[in-house]
Order: structure tokens, then C-alpha cells, then sequence
């Protein structure tokens, strides 16, 4: 379980609040969504769960089965299984694909299993290939440098590729859905649903509701920038489709 308690939250260096008072919580195995306007500070909390530098916890605690997220690195957390989906998928150029995917494949094991020795890039190319062939990605990507120039679609299929790899066991998936063709948009979802099970939770931040017609969500958090203004079930999602945010509160 993740929990979230009373968590505030500045840009760091500065003293610009973005989250005042945020309590919630995510059970492993359950999915939930994350819904508001533009700018509430559903990124914000997202990189703040993946531990964005970017931001300072002024108040509050995160934890992950009781451990204390706060006080992990990033590589800690992702060992610990939060993966995080960008809203804006980061390009890295000078680091391969292939050695940025061997590296968290090597600490994934290091953490899961670590009687297993490192893998070596020949290795390593053997074992990816299967991954690769299921998602009906081109071996060149390997060589590329890290989402340098890939478009939408294979940026998606690059994150769920590493979704597959290391299994984390909590993904959220910051507007996946976003800036997609439709049948890219439809194989993500069906990917995506291939991926749920009740060994993992995913959080889903969206604007656009089709993605509840693939993956089930347990509760919905409609989250305002000062705190929660409203939890319930999928039948929040029904009440913001018919009369948007602003006639819910
Ligand atoms: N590094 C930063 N420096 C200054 N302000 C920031 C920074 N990061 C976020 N903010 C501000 O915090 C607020 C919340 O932003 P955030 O991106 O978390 O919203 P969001 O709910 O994800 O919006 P959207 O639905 O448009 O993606 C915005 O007003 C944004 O400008
Ligand atoms: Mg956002």
C-alpha cells in the first residue's frame, strides 16, 4: 500500500505551495483515478511519488508498505516498485536504449533477486527479444538514444515495454491516453489491460474517459491543488462526464 498523509507540497527553492493537504491512499491490487482540471497538481504528485527533485515535501508523509518513500532515492522507489508513466515522456540524448533498459533490468534484479547475476548486454539482447517481438517493436530501437525523436505511440510502446520488464507494482499512468492515433490508443489500452492484475495497482490520471472502458477502477480521487475535494467509485467519472468539474463542488 501506498499511503499519503496530509502532504504539502513546494516548488523547490521557492515557496510556491502546489499541494496543501492530500491524504489518500493505493492498496496494491486495486486501480484507481485521479481526475481535476488542468494545473490541480496531479504531475506534481506524481513526480513527487517517482521523487522528482523538482519539489519539496513541506509537510506530510508518503509511505510504501510502511517504509518511508520519502527518505528513498528515485532508484529505491523504482526498486520498490513505483514506475511512473510521463505525461511528457522525457527525451535523454547519448544514452542508449539498450543500456538504459539493461541498467533498471539490472537493478530490478539486483533488488527481486539477488542471487540472479547482472545480465550482459548479449545477454541481456537475447532475453528483451521476446519483449520486443510481443509489442512489435524494430531491434534498431535498442540503438537509439532514449526517446530521442520516437514518436507518441513509440514512446508508449517503450514504457510499456519496461512496465513488462520489471513489473512494478505500482503504475501511474500519467495521461497515457493523450496525444495518440486512435488505434494507438487502442492497443495502449489493451496492453495496458493485459498488464492489470491484482498484483498491481494502477493509477490512472486522465481527461479522457475512454480508458475506464479497459481497466476497471476500484475509486475515483477528484483532487483540487488545497486537498481531495471528493472520492467515491466510477460513478464520479459519470457525474464529471455529464456536468464537468465545476458543477460537482
Ligand atoms: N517546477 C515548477 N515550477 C513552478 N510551478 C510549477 C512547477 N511544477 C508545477 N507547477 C505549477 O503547479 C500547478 C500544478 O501543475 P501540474 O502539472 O501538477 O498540474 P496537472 O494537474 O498535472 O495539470 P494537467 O491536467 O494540465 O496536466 C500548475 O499551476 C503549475 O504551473
Ligand atoms: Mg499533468
Amino acid at each position: 500500500m501506498i499511503q499519503i498523509e496530509k502532504l504539502a507540497v513546494e516548488v523547490a527553492d521557492s515557496w510556491e505551495k502546489i499541494i496543501h493537504d492530500i491524504s489518500l491512499d493505493f492498496d496494491l491490487g486495486k486501480n484507481y483515478c485521479l481526475l481535476w482540471k488542468n494545473g490541480s497538481g496531479k504531475s506534481t504528485l506524481s513526480a513527487v511519488l517517482a521523487g522528482s527533485p523538482k519539489y519539496t515535501v513541506s509537510h506530510g508523509s508518503i509511505s510504501i508498505e510502511w517504509k518511508n518513500l520519502l527518505e528513498m532515492s528515485p532508484e529505491e522507489r523504482s526498486q520498490a516498485g513505483v514506475f511512473l508513466s510521463f505525461q511528457n515522456v522525457p527525451e535523454i540524448p547519448w544514452v542508449k536504449m539498450s543500456e538504459y533498459l539493461r541498467t533498471i533490468y539490472n537493478q530490478y534484479l539486483k533488488y527481486n533477486s539477488p542471487e540472479t547475476p547482472e545480465l550482459s548486454p548479449f545477454v541481456f539482447k537475447r532475453h528483451v527479444k521476446k519483449y520486443l517481438q510481443d509489442l512489435d517493436i524494430d531491434e534498431s530501437f535498442l540503438e537509439r538514444d532514449l526517446n530521442v525523436g520516437f514518436s507518441g505511440w513509440e514512446k508508449r510502446k517503450l514504457e510499456i515495454l519496461q512496465m513488462k520488464l520489471l513489473s512494478p507494482k505500482y503504475i501511474i499512468l500519467d495521461e497515457i491516453d493523450s496525444g495518440l492515433d486512435l488505434d494507438a490508443f487502442r492497443k495502449v489500452c489493451e496492453l495496458l489491460k493485459s498488464i492489470d492484475s491484482t498484483e498491481n495497482t494502477l493509477i490512472i490520471i486522465t481527461h479522457y474517459f475512454k480508458i475506464l472502458e479497459y481497466i476497471d477502477v476500484d475509486s475515483v480521487h477528484i483532487m483540487k491543488a488545497w486537498d481531495l475535494a471528493m472520492s467515491g467509485g466510477k460513478e464520479l467519472v459519470e457525474k464529471v462526464m455529464e456536468g464537468g468539474y465545476d458543477n460537482l463542488v
